[in-house]
């Protein structure tokens, strides 16, 4: 049996062992309180700085954001909409969406989330009432879903037609500025080319010019002695005398010659306005229609004037069929062809060997032309960059750089190719490939056609 004196100190022993795992329980507790305290106070902190990037990126944004329930009711908005309809946030939530529209779009707007179930709304114009009258607006719709993917309503960005038209204007005008500087530098480039050719052209000039003028010269001498002669017979002179008048201004070969005479300067006359043509074809400003034309007559007019330019003896072997059409802008290849043949010419300005060969054909649908010369070749880190602008290797004067890429420009727009290379047994051939006319394609004409 235990002893009455020791059983009060037992039990008091025991109730403070409860207390000390109470007050210990509540430590624990205590702690993990504050624990989960921090927690939360850090999440909380996490989603402050949440909502300020949302709302930050909201108020920043110039489109108008509208965000509503699948009744239409309006559930978020952002300060862009607030200044077009000038009611504030708490004025705007809860509105229904259409009191917000004009009434011409309400059915429209009503129609959004049925349509919105099968697509996205893109670029849908709506006018919505601002605070100073109705807004044209370009509104994207997107569904919003809910975590089942249940639809509960849209999200809207509006962007305001006005901004968007000036926008257009602006990158509109900014096109039609570089269309005309484009078009001002292929006019450039075209007259320095012309300029390099009226040498050429001036001597094409002057020879029927100057047959025109010896016949004319022989036709005024012949109406003279014309003139004498009549003048004889209406004086009542005796026929003896008129025969010998005939014989010593030799009157008879004089009236032979008068035909041939005649034809000739209507031939070079012919010619002149030939020469005039060609050259107006070549420096028109206006684009004609894309037509088919004489390849072959392009060719050799560029090659004429150009190697009547030329100084040195050029060897040029040609062969170009006599028949070969092209489908484009006759004016505009012209412009290319010169390129191409006196980029040839300038290279080969210090080979002792200077030989052209220029060849032609209509291979599966187009008309095929390659120019290529004895010059030194090029440079393989010039070879990437020659149809840059203003690329040249030229003295300063003697070319612009322009030449090869305003080629490559007209080329392609023809939905054709132009390519440069070195040739494996020396020198450049340069290659320019176009549309043949439809009715030749068929007749596959070559070289040796
Ligand atoms: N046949 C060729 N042989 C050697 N180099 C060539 C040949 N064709 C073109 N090039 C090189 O390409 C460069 C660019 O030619 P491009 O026709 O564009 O300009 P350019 O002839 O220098 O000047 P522009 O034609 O405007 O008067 C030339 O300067 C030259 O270095
Ligand atoms: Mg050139």
């Amino acid at each position: 049996m235990a002893k009455p004196s020791d059983q009060p100190s037992e039990n008091l022993s025991s109730s403070e062992d409860a207390w000390v795992s109470v007050i210990q329980k509540m430590d624990e507790a205590y702690a993990d309180l504050v624990h989960y305290q921090v927690e939360v106070e850090e999440k909380n902190a996490e989603l402050e700085e949440a909502r300020s990037f949302f709302a930050s990126i909201q108020s920043a944004m110039s489109d108008v954001l509208i965000v509503c329930d699948h009744s239409g009711a309006i559930e978020g908005v952002n300060s862009a909409l607030e200044q077009l309809t000038g009611l504030n946030e708490s004025e705007l939530i809860g509105l229904s969406l259409p009191e917000l529209v004009a009434p011409a779009y309400r059915q429209k707007i009503d129609q959004f989330l049925s349509q919105l179930n099968r697509e996205p709304i893109r670029d849908c114009e709506i006018e919505l009432i601002g605070r100073d009258g109705t807004v044209p607006l370009s509104m994207n719709c997107s569904p919003r879903n809910n975590r089942r993917g249940r639809l509960v309503g849209m999200v809207m960005v509006g962007r305001p037609l006005g901004e968007l038209q000036r926008a257009y204007k602006e990158l509109n005008e900014a096109h039609a500025e570089v269309q005309l500087a484009q078009e001002r530098l292929v006019q450039s480039e075209k007259m320095a080319s012309l300029g390099r050719l009226v040498a050429g052209v001036a001597h094409e000039l002057n020879n029927p010019i100057s047959f025109v003028y010896g016949n004319m010269h022989a036709l005024q001498r012949y109406t003279d002695r014309l003139c004498t002669y009549f003048d004889a017979i209406n004086e009542g002179h005796s026929r003896e005398h008129l025969r010998a008048m005939r014989e010593q201004m030799r009157l008879d070969k004089a009236i032979r010659d008068l035909n041939s005479l005649v034809d000739g300067t209507m031939e070079g006359a012919d010619r002149v306005r030939e020469i005039v043509n060609d050259l107006r074809q070549f420096s028109s400003t206006q684009i004609s229609e894309k037509a088919s034309f004489d390849m072959t007559h392009v060719i050799r007019t560029a090659l004429h004037w150009i190697i009547k330019e030329s100084r040195a003896p050029v060897e040029v072997i040609d062969n170009v069929p006599d028949q070969l059409t092209a489908f484009g802008h006759a004016g505009q290849i012209h412009q290319v062809v010169v390129n191409l043949i006196q980029n040839a010419l300038d290279a080969m300005t210090d080979s002792e060997t200077k030989r052209l060969q220029l060849d032609a054909e209509i291979c599966e649908g187009r008309m095929i032309f390659e120019v290529r010369d004895s010059g030194p070749g090029i440079e393989e880190e010039a070879l990437s960059r020659l149809f840059e602008p203003f690329f040249t290797t030229k003295p300063v004067g003697m070319g612009t750089g322009l030449g090869l890429s305003i080629s490559y420009g007209i080329v392609s727009q023809h939905g054709g190719e132009l390519s440069i290379a070195n040739h494996e047994s020396g020198g450049v051939i340069a290659r320019l490939e176009l549309d043949a006319d439809a009715a030749q394609a068929g007749e596959e004409i070559t070289d040796d056609a």
